[in-house]
């Protein structure tokens, strides 16, 4: 995940930012860089590789200018080389950037019939030239980037320093993070309060959508619509831990509201958006010869295993099974030798998958293993580790590290599907350009926020709730009702809509509200009947679809919650947010304690 710091300060900022910048180290990176404003010149020092190559440097010919940009680079567009380290320039501009820039492309393209000249293959130099575009047609600073955000669409966030403006910072963000600190005389930009913390603990979070103007005296917040606003003042802990709240309530809130960031980087890991294509790692058996794939782990990381059984077997067209690991070693489960096993785990270190990781590995199946912590126990016994770039994940309840393993696992299900000859060059573009959207898709859907919470209040002093779904929102509904059930203790189940009339519709009455999980996909009619059949028993609805659905069904529900319209492919993903929002906020409501739910740990390395 790439690190962004801004530095409007009286002393030599070079160290300074280095040492902002080491604080960002736990996001991942492979490449380095700053620049700086010298005698009023733009300067920049980038190295491939650590932050040490980068100090090497900076040692070898000091700086002595106090305002300047860095960037810890995790490789998006373009291979992690020198040249595609950043800060980016173009003109007057230089430009740090962090998440990704869906239509680079066809901006590239608009650049290059201007008769610009582009020196990079980055999504980030394309947004320094339209800057700069702007400056030479007159724009102010202010303007000019106003003028350029209003063109991209994507989730990102930007530190961006102009040429001959000793004293001007400019920052915007949408969906990845930012926040500014303050310090005397001295004002900072950072993709989080860690990185500030060395220089202030006073800092401000800027909203999604929002520019920052910062001087070393002033600081002017301008909101998605371009007006004027204020956002508070907050003192951080961010120098005693490690890892703050970045001015959410409950780590859970920041968690999910980071989903498009990291959902960002973990894509960017596995996809590559110029050519349309998904890239795996080497893996330790040859795909195309698989003839089917078990898959094991617990609790929220067991339903990320299902959704991906349903891409697997609809687009690969290859049997899988899943397991939850602490039954399935008593199954004694028969597995071919040099087959396939996919373990699935946000610690790596949960003694059930790890048991289930050798009870496969003893029977001769090479393990892949999706892991958020690199350094596990899991992920040093797998034979190949598909990462996911989630970050620290410190609410007990699983939100970030799931949307991320969806994300890993909907690009393996491609990159099989690919192997074994079932989707074609056409197919796997589509779906990877489907992919592409999905940050920018995760900060809309995120946009229900403050109608999710109304809707929790609404239901929260239920002591049951269901949740339906069909087909690939199945798996939804499972989680939707384990993320309500462990942070507000109320009492819910996830079932297949099919399968209420075989037993659970006997639950169903006025005091039971039935969550239902419905894209406008092939099986949304069925599902709605489905819905129609509780609704008859007085049940209340709370319908979660997408705008097409609300449009066609929103009426027979009690409550609407909509995501906006996607690829079905992508359901899994973008529909887990509502869900998690809904558990949210009906535990904030009921005053539980979100973070640390009671009799729950957060990494289970007992059986
Ligand atoms: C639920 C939750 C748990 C974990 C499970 C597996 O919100 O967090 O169900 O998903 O304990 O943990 P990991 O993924 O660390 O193996």
């Amino acid at each position: 995940m790439c690190g962004i710091v801004g530095i409007l300060g009286q002393e030599p900022v070079a160290m300074r930012l280095v040492e902002a910048l080491r604080r960002l180290e736990y996001r991942g990176y492979d490449s380095a860089g700053i620049a700086v404003l010298e005698d009023g010149r733009l300067e920049r020092v980038r190295a491939p590789g650590k932050l040490n190559n980068l100090v090497e440097r900076l040692l070898a010919s000091p700086l002595a200018a106090t305002c300047g940009i860095g960037h810890t680079r995790w490789a998006t567009h373009g291979a992690p080389n020198e040249t595609n380290a950043h800060p980016h320039f173009a003109g007057p501009v230089a430009i740090v950037h962090n998440g990704i820039i869906e239509n680079f492309k066809s901006l590239r393209e608009g650049l290059l019939k201007d008769g610009v000249k582009t020196a990079t293959d980055t999504d980030t130099e394309v947004v320094a030239h339209l800057i700069a575009q702007r400056l030479k047609a007159g724009d102010a600073p202010r303007q000019a980037v106003q003028n350029t955000l209003d063109k991209l669409e994507g989730a990102f966030a930007f530190v961006i320093l102009f040429e001959g403006e000793e004293d001007l910072l400019i920052g915007a963000r949408r969906g990845s993070p930012l926040a500014v600190g303050h310090g005397d005389g001295e004002m900072f930009l950072g993709s989080d309060a860690i990185a500030l913390a060395p220089f202030t603990n006073r800092v401000t979070y800027l909203e999604d959508g929002d520019m920052a103007v910062l001087t070393r005296s002033s600081l002017e917040l301008y909101d998605s619509q371009g007006r004027h606003t204020l956002r508070p003042l907050q003192f951080t802990q961010a120098s005693a831990l490690l890892v703050d709240k970045g001015g959410h309530r409950h780590f859970m809130a920041k968690e999910i509201a980071e989903q498009p960031d990291v959902v960002g980087h973990t894509m960017a890991e596995y996809l590559d958006f110029n050519a349309g294509r998904v890239r795996l790692p080497d893996m330790p058996v040859d795909l195309a010869g698989l003839s089917r794939i078990n898959i094991t782990a617990c609790g929220t990381a067991y339903y990320a295993g299902l959704a991906a059984k349903y891409w697997i077997e609809q687009i690969a067209r290859l049997p899988v099974e899943v397991d939850v690991a602490s039954e399935f070693r008593y199954r004694e489960a028969p597995l071919e030798e040099g087959g396939l096993s996919l373990v699935i785990s946000q610690s790596g270190e949960t003694a059930d998958t790890l048991a289930a990781l050798r009870y496969c590995k003893a029977r001769g199946q090479k393990v892949a293993a999706v892991v958020n912590v690199p350094e596990s126990t899991i992920a040093r016994e797998s034979d190949v580790v598909l990462r996911t770039f989630a970050g620290p994940e410190i609410g007990v309840a699983s939100t970030k590290a799931y949307t991320c393993q969806l994300t890993v696992l909907a690009a393996f299900s491609i990159a099989l599907a690919r192997a074994r000859g079932k989707l074609d060059d056409e197919g796997e573009a589509r779906l990877v350009t489907a992919m592409n959207g999905l940050p920018r898709n995760l900060v809309r859907a995120l946009r229900e926020d403050g109608h999710i919470e109304e809707v929790a209040q609404k239901i929260a002093h239920s002591r049951d709730i269901l949740y339906l779904g069909r087909g690939i929102n199945y798996p939804t509904a499972l989680e939707g009702a384990l993320k309500l059930k462990e942070i507000s203790y109320i009492h819910a189940e996830g079932y297949a809509a099919g399968e209420l009339k075989h037993g659970p519709i006997a639950l169903i009455d006025e005091d039971v509200p039935v969550v239902v999980i419905a894209p406008s996909d092939t099986l949304f009619d069925k599902t709605v009947s489905n819905m129609e059949e509780v609704a008859a028993r007085g049940a209340r609805i709370v319908l979660i679809t997408d705008e097409e659905g609300a449009a066609h069904h929103g009426r027979n529900a009690f409550e609407t919650i909509s995501v906006p319209l996607a690829d079905p492919f992508l359901a899994p993903i973008l529909f887990a947010i509502p869900v998690q929002l809904l558990a949210y906020h009906a535990a904030v409501f009921l005053g539980t304690d979100v973070d640390q739910p009671r009799n729950l740990a957060k990494s289970v390395t007992v059986e």
